[in-house]
C-alpha cells in the first residue's frame, strides 16, 4: 500500500499538464483503476483483514484525490501566471504617436459648447439614453395622445410578455434630463446636458442617432431676456464672431410657454456659410420658458421658481461651423474623413486658449 501511495503521489507531483493528470486519475482511482480494483478484493478477505485494509484503502483514495485536485489548481495558477507574464503591458507609458488619433467633430463641438456654458456658470448633467416614457414624454407635458410622440418617430424597446413596467424607449431628445436634474438637485439650477438622442429617420440631414445639448436655468426671477442674452453670448463665442443677430420666432413645444425657435443671421456667399453677416437666417435651436407643469412634475414649485430651457442640435451646429456638408459622414468611421475633419487630440477647447485652434 505504501508503495502504491508513493508511486502515485510522485507521479502527480511530476505531472506536466492537465492531460497527464487525468491519465493518472483514471489509472489510480478510475472505475478500473489500480486502487478501485484493490477495493473490490475486500470482499474476498476475512472480516479481520477487511477491518484493516478497508479504511486504509479509503484513506489512500482520499489522499490521491486531494493530491489530484491540488495539482490541478496549481497547474491552472501557473498557466494564469504565464499569461499575465507574456501579456504584460505598461499602460502608463506615454503614447508614441499622437498624430494617429483625432478628436471627432461631435466630441470637439460638445467640448466647445461645454466650455462656453461653463463660463456662464452652467454645469454638465447627464441622463440615460434608454428612458421611460414618463421622463421622455409625460413629465414634459406630452400626454399619450399628443402628436409629438408620433412626430418624433420614437424607437420603442421590446418588452417580454407579461412585463408590466412602463414602456422604455430610446430618448428622442435631451429634455428628459431637465426632469431628472430638477428631481435630483431641485432649484435654483443651471445645467447643460449634451448627449445622444434617437429618432427613426434617415436622409442627408437626418440620422437615427444624433446629438443634442439641453440647457436649463431655473431661479426666482429668470426671464426671456436672460435666455436671449445667454444664447447671444453662446452663438458669438461658438462661431467666434463679434456680432450676430438672433431672430426669435414664436413656436410651440408642450414643455415651454412661451416657446421660440431661434435663427442666426448668416450669408451664403459663393456657397460658403458666414455667421453674423448678410441677411439669410438659419434655424439652430428650440427654446422657451419652462412650463409650470414641467416644474411641478420635477418637484419644483412653479409659484416660486421659473426659468428657461433650450435644445440645440450638436451635429447641426458642427456642420455649420466646420463646413461639413453631409450629416451621415459623421457616423461612417471613414479614416480619411476623420483625418480631414478631426481635431488634434491634446487641444482642449477653452475660452481663453481658443475654442477651435
Ligand atoms: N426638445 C426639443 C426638441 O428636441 C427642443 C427644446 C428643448 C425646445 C428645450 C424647447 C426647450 O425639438
Amino acid at each position: 500500500m505504501q508503495e502504491l501511495r508513493d508511486k502515485y503521489i510522485t507521479a502527480i507531483a511530476d505531472a506536466a499538464d492537465e492531460a497527464a493528470l487525468e491519465n493518472l486519475r483514471v489509472t489510480a482511482v478510475g472505475k478500473k483503476g489500480e486502487i478501485s480494483l484493490k477495493m473490490r478484493e475486500l470482499g474476498k478477505m476475512t472480516p479481520e483483514e477487511r477491518q484493516v485494509a478497508g479504511p486504509a484503502l479509503n484513506a489512500l483514495k482520499d489522499e490521491i484525490n486531494s493530491a489530484l485536485s491540488a495539482k490541478k489548481a496549481a497547474l491552472a495558477d501557473a498557466a494564469l501566471e504565464e499569461r499575465l507574464r507574456s501579456e504584460w503591458l505598461d499602460v502608463t507609458l506615454p503614447a508614441r504617436d499622437m498624430r494617429r488619433g483625432s478628436i471627432h467633430p461631435i466630441s470637439q463641438v460638445t467640448e466647445e459648447v461645454s466650455a462656453i456654458f461653463a463660463d456662464m456658470g452652467f454645469s454638465v448633467a447627464e441622463g440615460p439614453q434608454i428612458d421611460s416614457d414618463w421622463y421622455v414624454f409625460d413629465a414634459l407635458n406630452i400626454p399619450g395622445h399628443h402628436p409629438a410622440r408620433a412626430e418624433m418617430d420614437t424607437f420603442y424597446m421590446n418588452r417580454a410578455e407579461g412585463d408590466n413596467r412602463p414602456p422604455h424607449i430610446l430618448r428622442t431628445h435631451t429634455s428628459p434630463v431637465q426632469i431628472r436634474s430638477m428631481e435630483a438637485q431641485g432649484a435654483p439650477i443651471r445645467i447643460i446636458a449634451p448627449g445622444r438622442v434617437y429618432r427613426a429617420d434617415y436622409d442627408q440631414t437626418h440620422t437615427p442617432m444624433f446629438h443634442q445639448v439641453e440647457g436649463l436655468a431655473i431661479d426666482k426671477d429668470i426671464s426671456m431676456a436672460n435666455l436671449k442674452w445667454c444664447l447671444e453670448e453662446f452663438v458669438k463665442a461658438f462661431f467666434e464672431v463679434d456680432h450676430v443677430e438672433l431672430r426669435f420666432r414664436a413656436s410651440h413645444f408642450p414643455f415651454t410657454e412661451p416657446s421660440a425657435e431661434v435663427d442666426i443671421q448668416c450669408s451664403w456667399e459663393g456657397g460658403v456659410l458666414k455667421v453674423g453677416e448678410g441677411d439669410d437666417w438659419l434655424e439652430i435651436l428650440g427654446s422657451g420658458m419652462v412650463h409650470p407643469k414641467v416644474l411641478q412634475n420635477s418637484g419644483v414649485d412653479p409659484e416660486v421658481y421659473q426659468g428657461f430651457a433650450f435644445g440645440v442640435g450638436i451635429d447641426r451646429i458642427a456642420m455649420l461651423k466646420y463646413g461639413i456638408p453631409d450629416l451621415r459622414a459623421f457616423f461612417d468611421s471613414d479614416l480619411r474623413w476623420l483625418r480631414h475633419y478631426g481635431f488634434a487630440s491634446l487641444d482642449q477647447p477653452t475660452l481663453h486658449g481658443g475654442l477651435s485652434r
